[in-house]
């Protein structure tokens, strides 16, 4: 089947209180690492590539890997970009067969914030794509906030839907807590679901996303430190925690951090136990199964998109 847009999955996922994970991809491993668990969970599937990933892949690149896993399997994919920085990426982007757009607003004030999203909404809405926008802040814990900057940096929830009626944008990238990268907690794990389910009562039918969702596995970084890495301390969102977000409302998770720690934990495992290894086949091989057993968990486990197609 031909590439998706994100609206059907998302409306069969608020009706049956389930969600879907949207996987960052940089290349061809990644990929195959996603689809073939996607395939075998026959699970609906958002792959999502940045503008680094664009910068790092490139563009026909990326459609015809796609390509590809679209005609190898017989599932619903998306393609959706990624933090898309200004007007200009997002219609490159619609342009080149995205199906999905998020254009990231969330630095700028509320009215430019609503601004730049409508003209993406506008233009994407008129090639049949749709657009993510976020409001509110992610803050990781480097950046080191007292609680009420942290409080302000929270999605409003009368903004959200002022911000969703005056952009018309399909989807809506909440602040409760989440933060990019493998650092998301000083203690422990807190998540603000009482904002969640505040905005799902004042906008129950835009569909909400979780970014900086990874659960920053901990036998991954185990492993990566144990090979010689050097990430201590890192710590992300528990199972528990996002299993419970998919039953209330999210519609869309995000995870990067996972697949890469998947990756490099096993790159890092064959090359420290086997010196003597340089065919790239021979760890990529099982880093792209890594992955692919990462993915499995969360729809499986997690996101419970298994047999949602
Ligand atoms: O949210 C950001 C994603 O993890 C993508 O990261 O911009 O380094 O590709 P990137
Ligand atoms: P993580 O860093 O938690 O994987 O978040 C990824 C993300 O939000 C991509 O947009
Ligand atoms: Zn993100």
């Amino acid at each position: 089947m031909p590439l998706v847009t994100t609206k059907e999955m998302f409306e069969k996922s608020m009706k049956e209180k389930f969600a879907i994970g949207a996987f960052n991809v940089n290349n061809m491993e990644i990929i195959q690492g996603i689809v073939d668990a996607a395939a075998e969970e026959k699970s609906p599937v958002i792959l999502q590539a940045s503008h680094g990933a664009i910068k790092y892949a490139r563009i026909p690149y990326l459609r015809k890997m796609i390509e590809a896993a679209l005609e190898e399997n017989d599932i619903p994919i998306a393609l959706h970009l990624d933090h898309g920085p200004d007007f200009e990426t997002c219609k490159m982007c619609i342009d080149n067969g995205f199906t999905s757009v998020m254009i990231d607003g969330s630095k700028y004030d509320f009215e430019e914030n609503v601004a730049l999203t409508k003209k993406v909404v506008d233009y994407a809405h008129s090639k049949g794509v749709v657009v993510e926008a976020e409001l509110g802040k992610l803050a990781g814990i480097e950046d080191d906030v007292n609680v009420s900057e942290e409080d302000a940096m929270y999605t409003d929830p009368e903004q959200a839907k002022e911000f969703v009626e005056r952009t018309g944008c399909d989807s809506l990238a909440i602040a409760i807590g989440t933060s990019h990268g493998a650092y998301k907690f000083k203690g422990e794990a807190r998540l603000r679901f009482d904002i969640l389910t505040k905005i799902k009562e004042l906008i129950p039918n835009t569909p909400i996303v979780l970014h900086g969702a990874s659960t920053v596995i901990p036998e991954l970084v185990a492993t990566c430190n144990k090979y010689g890495g050097d990430i201590p301390g890192a710590k992300g969102v528990p199972d528990e925690m996002l299993h419970e977000a998919s039953i209330s409302g999210v519609s869309k998770i995000n995870v990067d951090t996972d697949l890469r720690l998947a990756m490099t934990s096993e790159i890092r495992k064959v090359f420290a136990e086997e010196p003597k290894v340089f065919d790239p086949r021979k760890y990529l091989t099982p880093a792209r199964e890594s992955i692919k057993n990462t993915v499995k968990h969360k729809i499986k486990d997690v996101f419970g998109s298994s047999n949602k197609i």
